[in-house]
């Protein structure tokens, strides 16, 4: 067989020489075959996702999506930044690892962190973009961060933190667009504090109308070079890859508004331990009742070239797929479509990505790694900032510890 079809050309970015072994590419030689493969443009993208289309077995659909139109296939490396959790070190192993109790209930066919807490769904269901910039480990962390501080305070406290801060301010294993720790940044959040946050303001209609402390200064983006192609005439084009990290902020922008306005007191800071969780393996369902009991939970998954490409269904790496890099994302439910367990993630890619800016991916097979890296606070974690009342954490803490017995 010369080449495997344009399929293995372009996604195995391993062109005609193709042999039986798959091997890492080198650099240079990957940089040069995703060029090759992006010079048909969004017509190559059609026709690789036609193939997987119609193969047999596929659990999802491949197509051109308009966060990736116009890029070389691969195009996602740039922001596949999640430096994954060492183990040991600052994070605690969950203590959860235990066989069910006798009659408890298993964990329902489906759940839906924004339908279990409606008062935190708008937290919960508010799908970002981090631009052309490695920080999905900022967006993961914050974003998990904000539905676990709304979820605890029974929504009196129904904020954004600010991506921004998180991605430019945390140093040691981060360096902002080139991607940072996960479990740096929730050192983070608990140590410092986060400022509330929001997204990309300028220009835009909904920018600041929060009045939260520090927006996201890069514009999210369709990366489509045709203007006329834009879905929403109010977002600017955006480069593949930002050269520079913004630096990290030290006020909160001028259209600030009390109680946010205050960059050093006006900070959302937790007392406890950060967990990590496996969710495979194990009797229990981990990171299932994490869920049930907590809210959603971040985690990382290896990403390969054609997950860019993915459109809707369940998510499962093909075979001639390369990878590309770690990438943090948040989970948030599960569920079960002809008898194919599934979970339901939130990608930071905007809502033009995906099945609405989720995807769903295989569950309890450990795919692409998304269940060896889940990391939450601890259940009984307490919030302090603005609003966050300490009778609501201990009202939200005795339902939780009621799901978690009760399983
Ligand atoms: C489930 O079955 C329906 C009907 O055949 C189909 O449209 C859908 O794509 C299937 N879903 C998956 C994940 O295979
Ligand atoms: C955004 O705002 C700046 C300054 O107000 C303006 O110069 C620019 O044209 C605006 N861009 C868009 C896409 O509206």
């Amino acid at each position: 067989m010369p080449c495997g079809g344009r399929l293995h050309c372009l996604l195995a970015l391993c062109c005609c020489a193709c042999s039986a072994a798959r091997r890492a590419l080198r650099p240079r030689e990957a940089a040069a075959l995703r060029a090759a493969a992006g010079r048909g443009g969004d017509g190559e993208r059609a026709q690789v996702a036609a193939e997987i289309n119609s193969r047999p077995g596929v659990l999802w659909r491949a197509g051109v999506s308009p966060r990736f139109s116009g890029l070389p296939l691969g195009a996602s490396e740039a922001l596949c930044g999640a430096v994954r959790t060492p183990r040991g070190g600052a994070l605690q192993r969950a203590p959860s690892r235990r066989a069910p109790r006798a009659g408890a209930a298993p964990a329902p066919e489906r759940f839906d962190a924004a339908e279990a807490w409606p008062q935190c769904a708008r937290v919960i269901g508010n799908v970002r973009d981090q631009s052309g910039c490695g920080c999905c480990f900022a967006f993961a962390v914050a974003g998990t961060a904000a539905d676990r501080l709304c979820i605890a305070t029974e929504g009196s406290v129904a904020v954004q933190l600010s991506e921004e801060e998180l991605c430019f301010c945390t140093t040691a294993r981060s360096h902002g667009c080139d991607g940072g720790s996960m479990a740096e940044a929730w050192g983070f959040v608990r140590d410092r504090g986060l400022s509330t946050g929001g997204p990309y303001a300028r220009n835009s209609s909904s920018g600041h109308r929060s009045g939260y402390c520090k927006a996201y200064s890069l514009p999210p983006c369709y990366h489509h070079a045709d203007a006329a192609r834009r879905t929403d005439g109010s977002l600017a084009s955006c480069p593949e890859k930002h050269a520079a990290s913004p630096s990290c902020p030290v006020r909160c922008d001028p259209e600030a508004q009390a109680p946010y306005d205050d960059f050093e007191n006006a900070r959302y800071r937790f007392r406890g331990h950060v967990m990590f969780f496996i969710g495979f393996g194990g009797e229990v369902d981990e990171i299932a009742q994490q869920m049930m009991a907590h809210g959603p939970v971040q985690t990382s998954l290896k990403v390969h070239s054609a997950f860019e490409m993915y459109i809707s269904g369940i998510y499962h790496r093909l075979e001639e797929e390369t990878f590309l890099g770690w990438h943090a994302v948040k989970m948030v439910g599960w569920g079960t479509e002809n008898g194919t367990k599934y979970w339901r993630v939130q990608n930071s890619w905007n809502s033009h990505w995906g099945e609405d800016g989720y995807f769903r991916i295989l569950k309890g097979v450990n795919e692409c790694e998304i269940e060896s890296d889940v990391i939450a606070t601890h259940g009984d974690a307490v919030w302090s900032g603005p609003g966050a009342s300490e009778d609501a954490q201990l009202r939200s803490r005795q339902k939780s510890r009621a799901i978690t017995r009760g399983r």
